[in-house]
């Protein structure tokens, strides 16, 4: 069942847990699925449409990188296989993948099935209360088993947006240890401020050190119609292309509304965007004049992942009686890795008035906390 779906019909819920987007897609998407299907675009497609990819191609170049519709893009079933492809393609038993602390917790699995070890980079806060990448941890946390460093541009859970100068220390660090950078870049449609996604694949001697992931869950709210893609140099999409994944790329009536959303689906994006934006803007205060609570503005991405440590409580245990008692899902940070103990992550994917009611519970569950022992007197 689905993620909106999987708690049961709790009376009163308030599902912040899972960053399923709460919109529904514009109906000239659902028709041009059927319309697909009406005119017999129903059968074998190996890697992808190639409509669906020239339309990727041609979206990627508003980050300012031309890419190879044939030979460097690769559709999948929505960002899950798209890291599940890449891992497969250069993971091999007792080899490391290194990713950032805090991470998005879909990694973990993938990389133990490969017989692979997830190693982590612990980031550090900023000014801002912001996780930003610490090069001398990525340094350090490279070994000569490690194949690649991961990381999510937004990022989930933290909504760090790498700089243009992040970006270029760690393909120089990339190519100096020589290992790939699998890019994680699902949330580049929800980039807050004045910051811009920018994306590594083009820097320097990377293009054949870089993978990109990407899909349409976040951007289309398409998280149960499944599209996403792989983009790589096409010597490293070789190598990409041979992992067996079991299925035939995507339900081809779903690849041709893809080229529709990608043509004619901004009006809706733009949509969702302001509703984020807003949902950001009233949250954060809210969480700020909660005692206990920092809330940073994310720079990207639709989470709030405050800062929880001075409460005293661990995330899951905060977690889960804020469920219990106050029936509102959201997600312990220990999860994300030991960094993200000391947070919860609030997916933004809920009605205002509900976002309302939200900080009303928290407020009232932050109140009602058993008092924190006073420091021990050495
Ligand atoms: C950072 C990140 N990567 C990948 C995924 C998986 O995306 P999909 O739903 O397209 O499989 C998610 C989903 O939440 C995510 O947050």
């Amino acid at each position: 069942s689905s993620t909106r779906a999987s708690v049961g019909p709790i009376p009163g819920l308030i599902n912040l847990g899972a960053g399923d987007p709460d919109f529904d897609q514009p109906e000239f998407v659902n028709k041009a699925v059927y319309e697909a299907m009406r005119a017999g675009q129903t059968h074998y497609s190996f890697t992808g449409e190639p409509d669906f990819k020239e339309a990727i191609s041609e979206y990627y170049k508003k980050y300012g990188v031309t890419v190879d519709p044939k030979t460097q893009v690769l559709i999948t079933s929505g960002g899950s296989q798209a890291i599940f492809q890449a891992f497969g393609a250069i993971l091999d038993p007792g080899d490391e993948i290194l990713i950032m602390d805090p991470a998005y917790q879909g990694y973990n699995q993938p990389a133990a099935y490969f017989g692979a070890k997830l190693t982590r980079a612990r980031q550090v806060k900023d000014k801002k209360g912001i996780f930003r990448p610490d090069f001398r941890n990525i340094e350090n946390a490279i070994t000569s088993k490690t194949k690649a460093v991961l990381i999510c541009n937004p990022d989930n859970p933290s909504g760090t947006v790498w700089t243009k100068k992040e970006l270029e220390r760690l393909a120089d660090i990339a190519n100096r240890r020589d290992v790939i950078v699998i890019s994680d870049e699902i949330y580049t449609e929800f980039v807050w401020g004045d910051q811009r996604h920018q994306t590594i694949i083009d820097i320097n001697g990377m293009w054949e050190k870089t993978m990109v992931l990407m899909s349409f869950s976040k951007t289309f709210a398409w998280t149960g119609c499944r599209a996403g893609y792989i983009i790589a140099g096409p010597e490293l999409m070789k190598v990409v292309n041979g992992v067996p994944v079991g299925i035939c790329s995507v339900p081809v009536p779903f690849q041709k509304a893809a080229v529709k959303a990608l043509k004619d689906g901004w009006d809706f994006v733009e949509e969702m965007r302001q509703a984020y934006r807003k949902r950001i803007e009233y949250m954060v205060p809210r969480l700020n004049e909660i005692e206990g609570m920092e809330c940073p503005y994310p720079e990207g991405a639709f989470y709030l992942f405050p800062d929880i440590s001075e409460l005293g409580v661990p995330s899951m245990k905060f977690a889960m009686d804020f469920f219990q008692q106050e029936k509102v899902r959201c997600a312990p940070g220990a999860g994300y890795g030991a960094a993200g103990e000391g947070h919860v992550r609030f997916a933004l994917v809920a009605s205002m008035k509900d976002l309302e009611e939200t900080c009303t519970r928290l407020e009232r569950f932050v109140k009602n906390l058993p008092p924190r022992a006073p420091p021990a007197v050495p």
